[in-house]
C-alpha cells in the first residue's frame, strides 16, 4: 500500500547520500507503487543550485543507479523518471536562517512531513531547533512530523545524551527516526526472521549449545575522501555502538513479545546494558601501513589524504565482549572491524559446543568439524551451516560440509539501496528499524570505557597491520587465549 502523502524534505540535499541512496530508494519505491500521488521531494542545502539543475544530477544519478542494477529494471524506467521529476524541488538556503524555515512550512502546509537530516552532525541540533521555532514539528489535524537523523548520533555518551536530551527539547521520542543503515539491509533484518519464525534455531540459542559469537565487519576501503571526518572519529566509534551492536543486539535479544517498535527496541535496550564493562586487554586497535590488495600497492592510513602523519586513530578494531544475562553468560561475543582488510565481508558467525564425546576413534573430539552457524550479510548474502559428515568409502572418516542458503538463488526481489524500507517505515510510523534514545546509549556506553582509555595513549596501544591484511596479529592473540581462532578473512 502506499504510503500518505507527505512532503519529504532533505537537509543536505544536493549531498552525496541524496545522489547515491536516498533518491534511488525513492525510485525504487516509485516502481514498487509504493508511494502516493500527494509525495514531494524538497532538497535544501547551501550550494548554487535551481530545481532543474538538482533534477539533472538525480537523472544522471538514477542512470548510473539502474546500471549498477540497484533496481529490477535494467533501464531507468521514464514513466517513473517522469512522475519523480516534477516532484523534486530544490531549496537554496542556510540551515541557520529563519528564513528557510518560513519558506518550507509555506510550502509544507498543515500537511505530512519527513524532515531528512543528511548533514554534518554539528547542524542535527540548530535544525531541530528551527524546525520547532517556525511551528514545523507540530502536529496538528492527524498529520504528522518526523524527523530522520543520520549518524554519528553523537560522538561518546555524553555528547549522544546531550544531543537526545535536545531533540526531545522539541520533538517527541515518537517522532525521532534514529537512522542505523544496518537495519535496512536485508539480510540484517532476516535474523529476527530466522530466530524467532523457526523452531530450531531458538532451543540451541543459547550458553548450554553455543560456545562464542563473532561478528565481523571487514572492508577492503581505505578512508577515501573522508580523512577529515576519519581522523576524529576511527573504527570504533565509526562502526561499533551503531551498526555492530545492532547486529550484536539482533543476534542475542530475547525475543520481543510482538513486533511493535517498543516491544523490539525494548529488548534491543535490555540486551546491550547487559553488555559486561570492557578491559582494555579484551580490545585490539589497530592501524593499517602501505601493503597491497588485489595485486595493487596501496598506501598505508598516515599517507592518506588530510590524515596526520602520526595519526594514532584506528582503522581497526576487534574486541571481547561478555553478556552478562542468563541466555549468553560465559560466552564471548567477538566483534571485529576494520579497513583495507583482504576482503571486504560482513557475517555473525555462531560457533556451536562440540557434541559431548568422541564416539568415532580416529577422531578426536577438538578434531571434529566445528559446527558453525554463518549469518552473511554481505556482500554475499544468506545463511550457511557447517558441520561433519562421514567420507563416503569403507572406512569411518569424517569430513566437514556446507550447507547454504543463498538470497539471490531463492528470491527474484531486485536489489535495493537498504534505504527503502527505512524511507517507506518512517513515512508510515514505524519505528522499529530505528533506534530509540536509550539504544543509542547503550550503545555508546558499551563503548566508553575504550573511548576513555583511547584519551590516554599509554593504555590504548596502537598495533599495525599490513592493508591487504586480516588485520593486527595482536587480534589474532585476543582469541588464541581462549584457544579459539577468527574464521579466515578470504
Ligand atoms: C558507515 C561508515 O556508517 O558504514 C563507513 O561511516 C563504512 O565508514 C560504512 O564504510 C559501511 O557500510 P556498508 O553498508 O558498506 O557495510
Amino acid at each position: 500500500r502506499p504510503a500518505p502523502p507527505c512532503t519529504f524534505v532533505v537537509f543536505g540535499g544536493g549531498g552525496d547520500l541524496t545522489k547515491r541512496l536516498l533518491v534511488p530508494a525513492i525510485y525504487n519505491l516509485a516502481c514498487a507503487g509504493l508511494l502516493d500521488d500527494g509525495f514531494s521531494i524538497v532538497a535544501v542545502d547551501w550550494a548554487e543550485l535551481s530545481s532543474d539543475i538538482l533534477r539533472a544530477q538525480f537523472h544522471d544519478a538514477l542512470q548510473e543507479f539502474v546500471a549498477r542494477r540497484g533496481t529490477s529494471a535494467t533501464v531507468l524506467r521514464d514513466d517513473i523518471w517522469q512522475w519523480l521529476h516534477t516532484r523534486v524541488t530544490y531549496l537554496r538556503g542556510s540551515f541557520e536562517e529563519a528564513e528557510t524555515y518560513d519558506w518550507l512550512a509555506q510550502r509544507v502546509g498543515g500537511g505530512n512531513a519527513v524532515f531528512y537530516l543528511a548533514v554534518a552532525a554539528r547542524f542535527f541540533g540548530p535544525i531541530v531547533d528551527n524546525l520547532g521555532t517556525s511551528g514545523l514539528t507540530e502536529e496538528a489535524d492527524g498529520a504528522y512530523r518526523r524527523v530522520i537523523v543520520e549518524k554519528p548520533f553523537g560522538h561518546d555518551l555524553k555528547s549522544a545524551r546531550e544531543l537526545n536530551t535536545r531533540l526531545l527539547g522539541t520533538l517527541r521520542e515518537r517522532q525521532i527516526y534514529r537512522i542505523d543503515h544496518y537495519l535496512g539491509k536485508e539480510t540484517v533484518q532476516n535474523i529476527m526472521a530466522l530466530r524467532f519464525s523457526n523452531g530450531f534455531f531458538e532451543p540451541l540459542w543459547n550458553r548450554q549449545n553455543i560456545d562464542h559469537v563473532q561478528i565481523t565487519a571487514a572492508e577492503t576501503v581505505g578512508v577515501e575522501k573522508r580523512g577529515r571526518f576519519y581522523e576524529g572519529t576511527g573504527a570504533l566509534r565509526d562502526m561499533v555502538p551503531n551498526h555492530l551492536m545492532q547486529l550484536l543486539a539482533m543476534t542475542a535479544m530475547e525475543a520481543p513479545v510482538s513486533f511493535d517498535a517498543d516491544a523490539v527496541r525494548d529488548e534491543k535496550s535490555k540486551v546491550l546494558k547487559a553488555i559486561h564493562s570492557l578491559m582494555p586487554e579484551d580490545v585490539v586497535r589497530g592501524q593499517y601501513t602501505a601493503g597491497a590488495l588485489a595485486g595493487a600497492p596501496v598506501r598505508g592510513y598516515r599517507d592518506e589524504p588530510d590524515v596526520a602523519p602520526e595519526s594514532r586513530t584506528e582503522t581497526y578494531v576487534a574486541m571481547k565482549l561478555n553478556i552478562d544475562n542468563w541466555r549468553w553468560a560465559g560466552v564471548p561475543f567477538y566483534l571485529r572491524t576494520g579497513k583495507r582488510l583482504a576482503v571486504r565481508k560482513t557475517e555473525i558467525a555462531i560457533h556451536f559446543r562440540h557434541a559431548p564425546y568422541a564416539l568415532f576413534r580416529d577422531t578426536p573430539v577438538e578434531r571434529l568439524t566445528p559446527n558453525i552457524m554463518i549469518m552473511h550479510i554481505q556482500p554475499t548474502e544468506g545463511v550457511t551451516m557447517q558441520f561433519g559428515a562421514k567420507i563416503p568409502g569403507p572406512t569411518v572418516r569424517l569430513g566437514g560440509v556446507r550447507m547454504k542458503f543463498d538470497y539471490s538463488e531463492w528470491f527474484s526481489e531486485g536489489p535495493s539501496t537498504g534505504y527503502e524500507t527505512l524511507i517507506y517505515d518512517c513515512m508510515t510510523g514505524d519505528a522499529t528499524l530505528f533506534q530509540r534514545a536509550d539504544n543509542i546509549e547503550a550503545g555508546w556506553r558499551a563503548v566508553q570505557p575504550v573511548l576513555d582509555w583511547c584519551d590516554r595513549p599509554e593504555e590504548a596501544p596502537l598495533c599495525s597491520y599490513a592493508a591487504g591484511s586480516a588485520g593486527p596479529v595482536e587480534a589474532d592473540a585476543l582469541l588464541a587465549r581462549d584457544g579459539r581462532h577468527w574464521l579466515g578473512l578470504t
